[in-house]
């Protein structure tokens, strides 16, 4: 039976990072995936095939609407060829996966295919159609992910009632979609198929869309988002879908708990995404995973099992592929005996639809609550040269800088490769910058970056110079 410094378990971004960084410190490290293909949800079904799908749409978007403007005119007809948009994302996920398999190559990682579960806190089995294999190891990582969140009376057929993975690879263009939840996967998805011609209803339980957004930002989005022939039911609760043949039908309660019935060719049930531990063995390692599925873990992300740890979706925290990348270099760095550190207030949230919407820090409700005080300073992108010359007119930034101090506490960006921007508002809130310091820092003209500067004027002394 071979023995392992470090076993991982799941490769997506959290595992197979976790596994590159420990092999770099010199552990003998083998990465167990239950699929072929390695990169866990982000690769496969989550933020590589979503991005690529918001790309082609966004081109054809463009091409329909603005493009006019531009002085380009087309001859024949716009169309689009939604096989060839669909093989497209297929290559390069599959161009992205095969990366990973260079780079377990390249570092010396074992990679063990099959589904890994814990015998006890020292062997892993792993189950393939062939057989079962046992592993030992000094210290194993949980890196399980997570998989859609359901409605308990939803039956997700995966033909007509859909989660995020099947509207990556549908076969047709949906008439009209329906969406449940106004989340990140609502709003990037949505905005995919609306742009590609379908009527798209989203409904949503709270009162806002992206609810756990700076509200300046829910209120701008939503603006924006009715703009492109979006429709959105806010408080509305859902009570049933069903797939009658061609078509689905939703229930839902208004607010004033007045039945009120959707229908259309496809639903996507968007609610949120729950800790995956099924199978894992958790039982025989008495882990018992909390209420809602995670895995409890301390601050050095170990379990309650002193050689097992936990990292990414399955445990707290955003669920976010970047969050569990820093958790897998974290975890390793704790087995060479470092002292890394994570500031979880300083991992920025995106919405990859056009425009984008990035934060990071604090939202103006949450520094309410905690009785923070603080000023502000917001800035339109409208008001910038180098939106005009793009047309990409919505939006702005927002910044929310300490009272006394001027500290920035938080970032809040809707526009133009927001995306991009907020890593200037990561790098100045990793070195405690006020907003005095990003406002005397020259910001190369005319780019959408100006922005940030114009913000922290605004929020340091209401002098921002150009409105
Ligand atoms: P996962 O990526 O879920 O990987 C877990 C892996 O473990 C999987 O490969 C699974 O097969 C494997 N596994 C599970 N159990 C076992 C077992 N017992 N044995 C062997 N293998 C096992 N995040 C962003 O930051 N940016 C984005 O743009 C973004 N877009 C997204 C779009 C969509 C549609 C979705 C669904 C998610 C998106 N996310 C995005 C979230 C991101 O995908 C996750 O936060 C990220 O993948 C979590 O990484 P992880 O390593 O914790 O788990
Ligand atoms: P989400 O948490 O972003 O949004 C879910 C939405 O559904 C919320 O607005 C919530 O109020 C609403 N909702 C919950 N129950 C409801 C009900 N019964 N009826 C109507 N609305 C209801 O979850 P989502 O969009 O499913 O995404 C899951 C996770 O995947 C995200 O939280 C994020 O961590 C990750 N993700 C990240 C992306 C990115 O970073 N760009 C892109 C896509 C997903």
């Amino acid at each position: 039976m071979t023995k392992f410094d470090v076993v991982v378990i799941g490769s997506g971004p959290g595992g197979y990072v976790c596994a590159i960084r420990c092999s770099q410190l010199g552990f003998k490290t083998a990465l167990v995936e239950k699929y072929n293909s390695l990169g866990g949800t982000c690769l496969n079904v989550g933020c590589i095939p979503s991005k690529s799908l918001l790309d082609s749409s966004h081109h054809y978007y463009d091409a329909k609407n603005h493009f006019q403007t531009h002085g380009i005119n087309f001859d024949g007809n716009l169309s689009i060829d939604f096989d060839q948009m669909i093989s497209r994302k297929k290559s390069v996920v599959d161009q992205t996966t095969k990366g990973i398999d260079f780079l377990m190559k390249k570092n010396n990682i074992n990679v063990l295919h099959g589904h890994g579960s814990f015998v006890d806190n020292e062997t892993i089995r792993i189950e393939k159609d062939e057989g079962s294999d046992l592993v030992k190891f000094d210290k194993a990582v949980i890196a399980t992910g997570s998989k859609p969140a359901l409605l308990p009376f939803v039956n997700i057929d995966k033909k007509r009632i859909i989660t995020s993975t099947e509207a990556l690879d549908l076969k047709e263009i949906p008439k009209k979609l329906l969406i449940i939840g106004a989340g990140v996967i609502g709003l990037e998805l949505g905005q995919v198929y609306s742009r590609l011609g379908s009527h798209v209803e989203i409904i949503e339980y709270s009162d806002k869309i992206t609810p756990f957004m700076d509200s300046a930002v829910s209120k701008e989005l939503i603006k924006i988002f009715k703009k492109q022939k979006i429709k959105f039911y806010l408080s509305h609760e859902v009570k049933n879908i069903e797939n009658i043949g061609p078509n689905v039908i939703v229930d839902a309660l208004d607010p004033d708990s007045k039945k009120v019935t959707f229908e259309g060719d496809y639903c996507l049930v968007s609610v949120g995404r729950r800790a995956y531990t099924d199978g894992l063995g958790l039982e025989n390692i008495g882990i018992i995973p909390e209420k809602n599925g995670k895995i409890n873990v301390n601050e050095k992300l170990q379990t309650k099992v002193e050689n097992i740890y936990a990292i990414g979706d399955v445990i707290k925290g955003p669920m976010l592929a970047h969050k569990a990348e820093e958790e897998g270099v974290l975890v390793a760095e704790i087995f060479s005996n470092q002292k890394p550190h994570i500031d979880y207030n300083l991992i920025p949230n995106v919405i990859y639809t056009w425009p984008e919407v990035a934060s990071v820090g604090k939202t103006e409700e949450q520094l309410m609550k905690e009785g923070i005080n603080y000023k502000k300073g917001q800035f339109p992108m409208r008001a910038l040269g180098r939106s005009r010359a793009s047309m990409d007119l919505d939006g702005f930034v927002k910044i929310l800088a300490e009272q006394k101090t001027d500290e920035i506490l938080g970032v809040h960006i809707v526009g133009a490769r927001a995306a991009d921007l907020i890593a200037e508002a990561v790098t100045a809130m990793e070195f405690r910058a006020s907003a005095e310091d990003v406002s005397r820092m020259s910001h190369s003209h005319p780019t959408y970056a100006e922005a940030i500067k114009e913000a922290a004027l605004a929020a340091t002394e209401d002098r921002p110079l150009h409105i």
